[in-house]
């Protein structure tokens, strides 16, 4: 099922989210409605606060990249309770957009490698280190279990240049191709 994708101006976007356990009432289908609205959306990450859930879970799928990159053929993954426990001091800038900022992209600077640990789907503990795009969808789609978004990351200059589209978010008159629940105007 496709859920509707909370933009700027929800207040649940800026909320820190909380661990959840395996009773985490009907788990499983909310991570299939997850990846219904995420590719429905064509979005390589999405996480539980965008439809309305301050819960510290997100999936990433690197399947559409697979083209360019035959070694995400088929990469389809849940992160829940991830944390982030190193980072590298290298960094690297990358394009960036967010289903919950639609028509926004900008450049952001961030960690080419971190060390993570998370559990999967069945509550199987993993730790990992990861790098190239995988590592950057991850810190994104992290930044949003602390109540961040990628345009935090943003120097005052290019806040200032996106400002007028964050304005259209804030009234609620936002476009995308996919279904969204923005803020009342
Ligand atoms: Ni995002």
């Amino acid at each position: 099922m496709i859920l509707p994708i909370y933009t700027y101006g929800q207040p649940v976007l800026r909320k820190e989210a909380e661990n959840i356990d395996q009773n985490y009432p009907d788990l499983p289908v909310l991570i299939q409605n997850m990846f219904d609205t995420m590719n429905h959306a064509d979005g390589v990450g999405l996480a539980a606060p965008q439809v309305g859930l301050p819960i510290r879970m997100f999936i990433i799928t690197l399947d559409p990249l697979a083209e360019e990159h035959p070694e995400y053929k088929d990469f389809n993954k849940v992160y829940i309770n991830p944390e982030i426990i190193e980072e590298s001091e290298d960094q690297e800038t990358m394009d960036e957009g967010c289903l919950s900022l639609p028509g926004v992209h900008e450049t952001v600077k961030r960690s080419k490698k971190i060390r993570v640990k998370y559990h999967d789907a069945d509550f199987v503990e993993h730790e990992e280190e990861l790098d190239g795009f995988h590592s950057r969808v991850f810190q994104h789609e992290f930044d949003h279990l602390d109540g961040k978004l990628f345009i935090d990351h943003l120097s005052t200059l290019r806040k200032q240049m996106i400002k007028g589209k964050l304005n259209v978010m804030l009234k609620g008159k936002a476009r995308s191709s996919y279904k969204m629940k923005q803020v009342k105007a």
